[in-house]
């Protein structure tokens, strides 16, 4: 593998590193603290290219790789979690979902809105009863000749209120279990669309979470994605990608926090020397550097076979499984680094630490990488 960047992405990585500490920064523990979207700097990480990085230039999109996007995507996470699960919810789920699938029509009318910025995306795949085990979807999509009539609710869904458009999983014929699976495009606003409150959550407070429900809402056929009965098949597909972006997710907290405790530990004293001249805290950051030195190669590793049109469901769930492990430890130790200081707000790391968890749980829970892994590994 090739670890030179290419002046392009160097260049992208820096752009998303002066955005996120000087746009992200400022107002990160208030929207954490009152559950606020980022509003503003989502519209501007629209004008710069951050929210359909990946999608065709013809829809708008800036039809850069998928290592570029987990730079970006490491940077944003260092600063500000909750804007960048938007940003990954709207690039991979989203925006590559339809314009790998999507027909030219409905790239037209909905990706090129997308990709700018102008409306943000959801992906609807978790359902009260069906979060890992996806292929038990409740939710139904009853074939009306031209039309679908889908019904049912949709739980933890990313960007719940604040997208204008949603791409929902639904079982259209039960019979066929997976087979009979269809990926709808719903825009806000249609009849019997309703959007139900906002979560309360531990982590990645400034993102908008909600449950949606669905009461006979009329879907022309032509929002569905693919051929019929492809709608698990294109979640499984989309969410291989989304775990890279997860993952590089993970691996920013992860070195957001330590370079915070590393900082940290070069000014705070005890016992009449800088804390990093303690063996404690020394070993402690080589840990944590060890660990995302790891996880960032298995990210760029899967963003790379990615790009190269190899198969990366192995390698973007292994590197989700390590990066999301190694965001919780590292955040812990950055806290137990900061000590006292560790525990309030203005130092950041609890924040940091919060948000970590969720990697561990979204786009398929660690146990879930460990079932793509184990099944990977053992099949030949
Ligand atoms: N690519 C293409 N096809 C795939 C695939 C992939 N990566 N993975 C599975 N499939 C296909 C299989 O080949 C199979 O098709 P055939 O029968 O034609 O061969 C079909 O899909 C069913 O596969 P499985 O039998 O493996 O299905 P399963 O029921 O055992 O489930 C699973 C597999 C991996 C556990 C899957 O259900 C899964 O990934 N669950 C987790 C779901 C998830 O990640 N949810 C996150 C919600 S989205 C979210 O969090 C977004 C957000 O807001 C941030």
């Amino acid at each position: 593998m090739n670890f030179t960047l290419s002046e392009e992405q160097l260049m992208i990585r820096n752009a998303a590193r002066d955005f996120a500490k000087t746009v992200l920064l400022p107002g990160v523990i208030e929207r954490d603290n009152k559950q606020e979207f980022p509003k503003d700097e989502v519209r501007q990480m629209g004008e710069l290219g951050f929210l359909g990085m990946m999608a065709s230039p013809e829809y708008g999109g800036g039809g850069m790789d998928t290592l570029s996007y987990v730079l970006v995507m490491e940077e944003l996470s260092k600063i500000d979690a909750s804007s960048s699960v938007i940003v990954s919810v709207n690039n991979s789920l989203v925006c590559w979902g339809l314009d790998t699938y999507g027909t030219p029509k409905q790239k037209e009318k909905y990706l090129t809105k997308l990709t700018s910025g102008v409306a943000i995306g959801a992906f609807c795949l978790s359902e009260p009863e069906a979060g890992s085990d996806a292929t038990s979807q409740k939710t139904t999509a009853i074939d009306h000749g031209d039309h679908y009539i889908l019904n049912g609710t949709k739980n933890w869904i990313t960007n719940g209120s604040t997208a204008e458009y949603y791409i929902v999983i639904a079982q259209t014929d039960a019979s066929k279990g997976h087979r009979g699976i269809n990926a709808l495009l719903i825009e806000k606003g249609w009849k019997g669309f309703e959007i139900g409150p906002k979560e309360d959550k531990l982590g990645i407070r400034g993102s908008d979470t909600h449950s949606l429900i669905f009461n006979d809402v009329k879907v022309p056929k032509e929002n569905r994605i693919g051929e019929d009965g492809f709608g698990f098949k294109f979640a499984m597909k989309t969410l291989a990608g989304g775990r890279i972006g997860i993952a590089a997710q993970a691996l920013g907290i992860a070195a957001g926090a330590y370079e915070l405790a590393k900082e940290y530990a070069k000014v705070r004293k005890s016992f009449g020397t800088e804390i990093m001249n303690h063996q404690a805290i020394a070993f402690k950051l080589a840990d944590m550097h060890t660990q995302i030195e790891a996880a960032r190669m298995l990210v760029h590793k899967a963003a790379v076979d990615k790009d190269n049109h190899e198969n990366y469901d192995l390698s973007s769930a292994i590197a989700k499984l390590h990066a999301s492990q190694t965001a919780m430890d590292v955040t812990i130790e950055a806290v137990q680094i900061h000590g006292g200081n560790g525990f309030v707000k203005e130092y950041h790391v609890e924040r940091l630490m919060r948000d970590a968890k969720i990697t561990q749980i979204y786009e398929g829970t660690s146990e879930i990488q460990k079932i793509v892994i184990s099944r990977s590994i053992l099949k030949h």
